[in-house]
């Protein structure tokens, strides 16, 4: 695993947009895996800065988000479709037709997981994923529990993942309580994973995906087993990482 501690949010995005126009240089028709939250949002600016400044293309890229709210609708203000369009895709050259999210509006949620784990698959599995991390060691919205889900998958948000979330909405009772998934082998099949974290209050989740044991109670720790990964942190989300080196 690589590991790059930078010394704030700004230089972890500069870092982590790095490693994503790298991808997008050196294979302009790669799948891309993209997240939602605070934390790449730096990561889409400086990757809109490039791109308005003429050194990079998304033209040829496809993508492939991890996760939706389960019931918000793509023009709502807290969907992921509609974070996608604001923070990214509005801004570049990728063909909205090549960006794929799932449908929060579903009427058949298990039919939906099966057509976007299908449309995952048929275009082979992102090159490269971004993932950011939930504070209780999500990833995409796998939330801890007894086994690893495999595939998209509806899922029930947990207390402290609406409670997180809930700064995005009106009031905690906006937060949707179910979203739709991609699930922990959909991610691992990607070639390339890139975590970005920051701030303090991720530390603990950070230290226990990556130095603690494998289980399904921290959905991150998985990815002790992928075979090239990369984590872009700042120094108060990686510090107890590398006190371990101290
Ligand atoms: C949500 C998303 C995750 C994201 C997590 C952390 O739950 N589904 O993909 O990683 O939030 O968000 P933030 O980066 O805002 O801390």
């Amino acid at each position: 695993m690589r590991i790059y501690q930078e010394k704030d949010y700004n230089a972890m995005s500069r870092r982590a947009a790095a490693v994503i126009a790298a991808q997008v240089v050196s294979k302009p028709d790669c799948v891309l895996g993209l997240a939602t939250g605070s934390s790449p949002v730096g990561t889409y600016k400086q990757l809109i800065q490039w791109h308005e400044q003429g050194d990079l293309s998304f033209a040829e890229v496809c993508s492939v988000n991890l996760d939706e709210y389960y019931g918000l609708a793509p023009d709502h203000d807290q969907s992921y479709r509609y974070f996608m369009q604001t923070n990214l895709f509005d801004h570049v050259d990728i063909v909205p037709e090549n960006t794929n999210v799932p449908s929060g509006l579903a009427k058949d949620p298990a039919e939906e997981c099966a057509r976007y784990e299908q449309v995952v698959r048929e275009l082979g599995y992102a090159d490269l994923q971004l993932l950011g991390m939930g504070r209780n060691g999500h990833i995409g919205f796998n939330e801890p529990c007894d086994c690893f889900p495999l595939a998209t998958h509806l899922v029930d948000l947990t207390e402290s993942t609406i409670e997180a979330n809930a700064r995005f909405f009106a009031s905690a009772n906006d937060v949707p309580r179910q979203a739709l998934t991609m699930g922990i082998g959909t991610i691992m099949k990607a070639r390339k994973i890139l975590v970005v974290v920051s701030g303090e209050d991720k530390a603990e989740a950070v230290w226990k995906a990556f130095r603690g044991p494998i289980v399904p109670e921290v959905p991150a720790s998985i990815l002790q087993l992928h075979p090239d990964v990369t984590l872009v942190g700042d120094v108060s989300a990686l510090s107890r990482l590398t006190e371990d080196h101290e």
